[in-house]
């Protein structure tokens, strides 16, 4: 009922002021006389943990509400991003909304749509009226994440799909110049793939984040890592992109750090920056971590950033065998190398890039290694030179 103590509110104001409020995107689904019913929601929301109760708000002039209202059960569909065509088609009146649209039963005989992110399945608890809508409550009988992939956002009247603060590639004029230098080092990485058999990376850093910018693949192969994905840039990973910056940089490093550094560990880690400074390239060996995190990085060039996979690259990044320099690498343990990394320097004798020769076959002869290691310097030289890079004078005379 409106009030006379406060000022008119225009709808108008009222919507566009409330659609600067994101919310997910639902579809809320039931059984009508063997038939499945659906609508979209934006007003769903948890209410209690203990009972477990859920509730979304429905317009008092919606058709399809009051059916709903009717079934014994109802389940709600969270939606994935890429579905918001399916959305479209649930929110229109008189369309055949199931027409396409693959289903099972939930326990409760609601149906769930394929693909959904999440689904609820609930029977009816109460029903409470608030000015033009209803407010549904419905204790939750039976729930699971399907596909826990990036959700469906609504948000200033559009659809979207959620980012994170950090490891997005965003809008950084760094990341132009890493493009465009990936670019001229285009030709050399596919020739190196082409000779060692083995993926080529160009990888550029961005304040706390290195980013996959380009890829050469050996031919038949396609790379596992999509251009774009990022990788925490805190230790032990990009060893290479601090170790020509200057204590100031590898301070900001170690602060990235996901745990607290000890200060034996700040040694150990000077120590390797060091050795990377002296070799001018560094190893990286297979373990499960590495495994786990290669696997990982492959998920969220499939499903996208979704938090939960970045906190667990971020902890497997945090947790990476923290030994694995140029002197690790001998008889015993070049089988076990899965990348190559070296820097290619930009004019103010920076690393502009970094090239990673990736997934090396397990069981390599060291001389194999070696060659591989020539090869990926003798490239980056290359690119180096090309660009009227600055090789630091202590490397300079190795290359
Ligand atoms: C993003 C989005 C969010 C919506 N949220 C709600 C909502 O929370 N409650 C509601 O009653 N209708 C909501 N609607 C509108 C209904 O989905 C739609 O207008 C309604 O289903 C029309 O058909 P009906 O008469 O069959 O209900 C939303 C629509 C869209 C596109």
């Amino acid at each position: 009922m409106p009030t006379t103590l406060s000022p008119a509110i225009e709808p108008r104001e009222f919507r566009n002021v409330l659609g600067h409020f994101p919310t997910g995107v639902c579809i809320v689904t039931a059984m009508e006389g063997g038939k499945p019913i659906g609508m979209v929601v934006g007003s769903f929301t948890s209410v209690s943990l203990d009972p477990p109760l859920v509730a979304f708000l429905a317009d008092r002039s919606s058709t399809t509400f009051p059916r709903i209202r009717e079934a014994t059960t109802f389940c709600v569909n969270v939606l994935a991003a890429d579905q918001e065509a399916l959305c479209r088609s649930f929110a229109t009146r008189g369309a055949d909304r199931f027409a396409d649209v693959e289903w099972r039963a939930a326990p409760s005989g609601a149906p769930i749509l394929e693909n959904v992110v999440a689904w609820i399945d609930c029977v009816p608890d109460a029903i409470h009226e608030a000015g033009d809508h209803y407010i549904h409550i419905g204790r939750v009988t039976d729930l699971a994440v399907e596909n826990p992939t990036l959700p469906l956002l609504f948000f200033q009247g559009g659809y979207g799909a959620f980012t994170l603060g950090s490891l997005v590639m965003g809008a950084n004029p760094a990341m132009a110049e890493h493009l465009a230098i990936a670019d001229r080092a285009r030709d050399e990485m596919t020739a190196l793939a082409g000779r060692s058999d083995v993926e080529v990376l160009a990888l550029g850093a961005c304040t706390d984040t290195f980013i996959v910018v380009a890829s050469a693949s050996p031919s038949g192969s396609t790379a596992p890592l999509r251009i774009g994905t990022a990788l925490p840039f805190a230790p032990p990973a990009g060893r290479i992109f601090v170790a020509w910056a200057g204590q100031e940089s590898i301070h900001a490093w170690y602060e990235r750090s996901a745990e607290p550094l000890t200060a034996a560990e700040r040694e150990r880690l000077d120590a390797e920056v060091d050795a990377v400074r002296r070799h001018g390239w560094t190893p990286a060996f297979y373990s499960d971590r590495m495994e786990d995190l290669w696997q990982t990085l492959g998920q969220i060039g499939k499903v996208g950033q979704t938090p939960m996979l970045v906190r667990h690259v971020s902890q497997l990044v945090a947790s990476l065998e923290r030994h694995s320099t140029p002197e690790d690498v001998d008889e015993k343990t070049a089988g076990t190398v899965q990348s190559l990394m070296a820097p290619i320097f930009g004019t103010d004798g920076q690393v502009a890039l970094m090239l990673s020769l990736s997934g090396i076959p397990r069981g390599s002869s060291l001389s194999r290694i070696e060659e591989l290691r020539d090869d990926l310097l003798a490239v980056c030289g290359r690119v180096t030179a090309s660009l009227g890079g600055r090789v630091p004078p202590e490397l300079a005379d190795g290359r």
